[in-house]
C-alpha cells in the first residue's frame, strides 16, 4: 500500500514510439509544405495567416508559422489532470480501463490532419477498446454543447505563437461542430496524402487517403 495518495500525472495519454513520433511529424510537414503550395490556399492564407508573409506571391513558411511544436516524442492527451487539479481527476484514474491499460502498447490510427490559424494536428480516430480510456467530459464546445465520444482525439502537431497546446483539441471540435451543422467542408482539390478541404476561417483539413497507424504506449506524463 501507497504511504501517501497516489500522484496524479500532469496529463494521461498514449505517448508514440520514437519512430511513429519522427515518421508523423515528417508527414505533418510533408503536409505544410504542399499546402503552402495550393493555389487556393495562397489565395486565402494571407486573410488568416497574416503577418507571417509580406509579399503575396511568396510562399508562405507554414513549418515556421507553426512555430511552438512538442518537445520530444508526440502525444495523444486522454485526461489533462493536472497533478489532481482538474475536475474528474481522481474518477479517471481510479477507472479500471486506466489502470489497467497503464503501461500497454496500442496502435492509433490517424485520419486526417488539420491546420487552423492557431494550431496543426493530427485527428485520431479510436477505437472501441480506446474509448474505454477516453474520458466522458472532454468533447464539449460551449455553448454547443457534446459531441461524439472521442470527437477531440488528436496529437498536437504545432501551435502558432502565442497559442497554448491545448486548443489544438479545441480547434478539432470546432471542425466536428461544423461538420454536425452540415459543413463537410468544401473539397478544393487531390494533394500527396488525400482529398484537401476548406472549412472558412483558415480552417483546412486533409483527409487520409491511407490512414497512418501509429505505436503509442498508454501512460501518464509527469512534467
Ligand atoms: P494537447 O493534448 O492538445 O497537445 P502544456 O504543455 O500546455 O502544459 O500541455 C501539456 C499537454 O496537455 C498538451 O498536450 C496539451 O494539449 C494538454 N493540455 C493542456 N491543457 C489542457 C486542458 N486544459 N485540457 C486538455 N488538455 C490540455
Amino acid at each position: 500500500p501507497a504511504l501517501e495518495k497516489d500522484f496524479l500525472p500532469l496529463y494521461y495519454g498514449w505517448f508514440l514510439s520514437k519512430r511513429s513520433s519522427e515518421n508523423l511529424r515528417k508527414t505533418g510537414q510533408a503536409f505544410l509544405d504542399e499546402l503552402a503550395s495550393v493555389k487556393v490556399f495562397k489565395k486565402e492564407s494571407n486573410k488568416h495567416f497574416g503577418g507571417a508573409i509580406e509579399d503575396p506571391k511568396m510562399k508562405l513558411d507554414l513549418t515556421s508559422y507553426f512555430v511552438k511544436r512538442p518537445p520530444g516524442v508526440l502525444h495523444c492527451t486522454t485526461k489533462f489532470t493536472d497533478f489532481g487539479k482538474a475536475p474528474g481527476s481522481e474518477d479517471y484514474a481510479q477507472q479500471e480501463a486506466v489502470k489497467s491499460s497503464y503501461g500497454k502498447a496500442f496502435f492509433l490510427t490517424i485520419s486526417a490532419l488539420f491546420i487552423t490559424p492557431r494550431t496543426a494536428g493530427a485527428r485520431v480516430e479510436l477505437s472501441e477498446q480506446q474509448l474505454l480510456l477516453w474520458p466522458g467530459d472532454v468533447d464539449v464546445i460551449p455553448p454547443a454543447g457534446s459531441l461524439p465520444k472521442g470527437s477531440r482525439a488528436h496529437v498536437t502537431l504545432g501551435c502558432a505563437s502565442g497559442i497554448e497546446a491545448v486548443q489544438t483539441g479545441l480547434d478539432l471540435l470546432e471542425f466536428v461542430k461544423l461538420e454536425k451543422s452540415g459543413n463537410k467542408g468544401e473539397e478544393v482539390g487531390e494533394i500527396g496524402g488525400g482529398k484537401l478541404l476548406s472549412y472558412g476561417n483558415g480552417m483546412w483539413m486533409i483527409l487520409l487517403s491511407k490512414k497512418i497507424e501509429v505505436r503509442a504506449i498508454f501512460g501518464g506524463y509527469y512534467g
